[in-house]
């Protein structure tokens, strides 16, 4: 780790989607790159954190400085992420995959001729950052979650700060034609309990900045 505000601090950081398997060749996915959750990684490392990334299935490279632990489903980031605590900080940036298959399958799927579509049930995943937000012992100092709305973006980002027990939630318009799944921009509001911040469209990597100093001064207080 580099000498700066965060030196002896650690960190946990999610980024990317996760893929949840319906075959052993088809999944359900989502469009996150993890460019926000990876520039977020290297922002903190930069203020001198020891950085702990639990990386979906993405293909860009890996930051600098950073121990990264690469998984896919939703249940598996939820124990590497376990895995990583205790830590100083939370930043869950990964996009989860809310439902998994409820059984999937050994082998591939085949048509069966009928020209019937199989009926896939889904179940509902783990929620790492409400798991991490209420741990009763492992409970990061500061806990920051995101939270992807295509509406009532400041309303519901209140409601899963709440739920989830996140101590601020990054929120972001995901709404296509803003082009932040996948994209290299972001415009967030920064919501905590009784405080909303709207930020100007800025890079992820100038995001990942002004939240990596956002942390360090909350942790500084
Ligand atoms: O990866 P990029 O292409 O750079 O895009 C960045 C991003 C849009 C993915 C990112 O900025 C973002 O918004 N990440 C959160 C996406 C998301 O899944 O949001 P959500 O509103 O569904 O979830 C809210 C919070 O709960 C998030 O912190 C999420 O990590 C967490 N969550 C959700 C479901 C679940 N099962 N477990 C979780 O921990």
């Amino acid at each position: 780790p580099l000498a700066g505000p965060l030196s002896g601090k650690t960190a946990l950081v999610t980024s990317g989607p996760t893929h949840e398997p319906i075959d052993p060749v088809r999944y359900i996915a989502n469009r996150s790159s993890g460019k926000q959750g990876h520039a977020i990684a290297a922002a903190l490392a930069r203020l001198g954190a020891n950085v702990t990334l639990v990386s979906g299935p993405v293909t860009i490279p890996d930051p600098a400085g950073v121990t990264v632990v690469r998984v896919e489903t939703a249940r598996e980031m939820l124990a590497a992420s376990l895995a990583a605590l205790p830590a100083d900080i939370a930043v869950m940036a990964a996009a989860v995959a809310d439902w998994r298959t409820a059984d999937a399958a050994d082998a591939k799927m085949k048509k069966d001729g009928s020209g019937r579509p199989p009926a896939l049930a889904l179940t509902e995943n783990p929620d790492i950052l409400a798991t991490i937000g209420h741990h009763p012992d492992l409970r990061p100092t500061l806990v920051v979650g995101f939270a992807a709305e295509t509406g009532n973006v400041a309303g519901y980002a209140r409601d899963k700060l709440a739920r989830k027990g996140a101590d601020l939630i990054c929120a972001n318009d995901v709404s296509p034609e803003h082009g932040v799944f996948g994209g290299d921009a972001n415009t967030l509001h920064l919501v905590g309990p009784d405080s909303m911040e709207t930020w100007p469209t800025l890079s992820k990597v100038e995001v990942a900045e002004r939240l990596a100093g956002v942390i360090a001064a909350r942790l500084g207080e």
